[in-house]
């Protein structure tokens, strides 16, 4: 009888020190990033920003803190996979977060459907992601959400004939896709669509090719971090010169790389979801503390891992620590103000909703910035609107 009552007392502490012990124990995001290879810019953008949201506004939820764990999936789908396994199973991650690249958001997909546990995409940009999993919620844009602006704008300021230029995967295709869809309807001409290996591109052949037949503009897609590549060989070819204008989107001049680039990237008509120029008081606030964080300029993955930061803690909060469904849930028609401008997270897609802004390369204190001229406002995935 009293062995029995002290085992009883002993089960009760163990119980109440467990208990205890609970309150305390963090929650945890896991972050597959590219930190290594051809897309390590992506990487170190995402986590200077979620590393930067965390320590502003998301160290403890519900009394218990938020943690951070980085894996470097060095931009390559097995290895993600692999990686994101270990995340669910023995790290127990209430989050799996990053995604820099398409192949790696679409190799994790079935990982968050089968464990629920919710995947917040904020970098990786195809439209197509989000249908892969109802897990999935995306703080990034996708392709053709910012690509259809640029086709509305080629046609309205005298393009007629026009050579695409993609990177040959997903978002590429996705690139590519939009803009001769809305070109074309806008009575333009696609008179070639040439497509770029993603690893070690080569863009010589494929420009000598534009410089030989010599359309109005060349519309190019290539991702975050290959675009200083890419302006090198235009300059190399003597395209800067030769009255081709280029027309792109962001990622093109994307804001990490562009002072790198040089005088050939002035004027360079873009269209895309931020600039470090954009001018507000949240993005002034935004890239101050982001330069004394990390000491560069953020680019548009940068606000893509501050804002899927935000769509977490927020989702956390409204339901007390939540998880899985209830975490999903809450994230759907979140609406803020990002350093980007507006935002929501469509309900029925979980893609983002933002202004999609028209941008000219100009220089400004010395520094290269897509200087924003044109607003299109609360835009959506146009191919999932198509959809429906
Ligand atoms: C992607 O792989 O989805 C991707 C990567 C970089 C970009 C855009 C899209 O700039």
């Amino acid at each position: 009888m009293l062995k029995k009552t002290v085992a009883g007392l002993a089960g009760i502490a163990t119980l109440a020190f467990a208990g205890a012990a609970g309150a305390q124990e963090p929650i945890k995001i896991g972050l597959l990033l590219p930190m290594t290879g051809p897309f390590a810019s992506t990487g170190r953008q995402v986590e200077a920003a979620a590393r930067l949201y965390h320590g502003q506004h998301c160290q403890t939820v519900a009394g218990r803190p938020v943690q951070i764990l980085l894996k470097d999936d060095t931009g390559t789908a097995d290895v993600t996979r692999r990686l994101a396994q270990e995340f669910v199973v023995n790290d127990k991650v209430n989050v799996l977060a990053g995604f820099g690249l398409t192949p790696l958001a679409f190799a994790t997909a079935p990982i968050a459907t089968q464990a629920k546990t919710p995947m917040v995409v904020m970098a990786a940009a195809t439209s197509a992601i989000t249908e892969q999993s109802p897990f999935i919620v995306r703080s990034s844009f996708t392709l053709p959400q910012v690509t259809v602006p640029l086709a509305e704008w080629a046609s309205k300021n005298g393009i007629k004939r026009v050579m695409t230029l993609v990177t040959d995967y997903a978002p590429g295709i996705d690139a590519e896709t939009a803009f001769k869809g809305r070109f074309t309807q806008d009575g333009g001409q696609v008179l070639s669509e040439l497509r770029v290996p993603l690893r070690n591109p080569d863009f010589a052949p494929f420009l000598q090719r534009v410089a030989d037949a010599k359309p109005d503009a060349v519309f190019v897609f290539v991702p975050s971090g290959v675009g200083a590549a890419f302006m090198k060989q235009f300059s190399e070819r003597g395209l800067d010169k030769s009255g081709v204008r280029l027309i792109a989107t962001g990622d093109v001049t994307d804001d990490d790389i562009l002072n790198e680039m040089g005088e050939v990237a002035l004027g360079t008509i873009t269209t895309h979801h931020y600039s470090a120029a954009h001018d507000s008081p949240e993005n002034k606030a935004f890239v101050e503390a982001f330069r004394k964080a990390a000491n560069m300029r953020p680019n548009f993955m940068g606000v893509g891992g501050f804002d899927g930061m935000h769509l977490i803690c927020e989702a956390l909060k409204k339901t007390n620590a939540g998880a899985g469904d209830a975490l999903v849930e809450a994230m759907k028609g979140m609406k803020w103000t990002s350093p980007r401008g507006p935002v929501s997270i469509d309900p029925e897609t979980r893609d983002i909703v933002q202004n999609v802004y028209v941008r000219r390369v100009e220089r400004r204190d010395g520094e290269l910035y897509n200087v924003e001229f044109a607003t299109i406002e609360a835009v959506k995935d146009p191919v999932k609107a198509a959809k429906k």
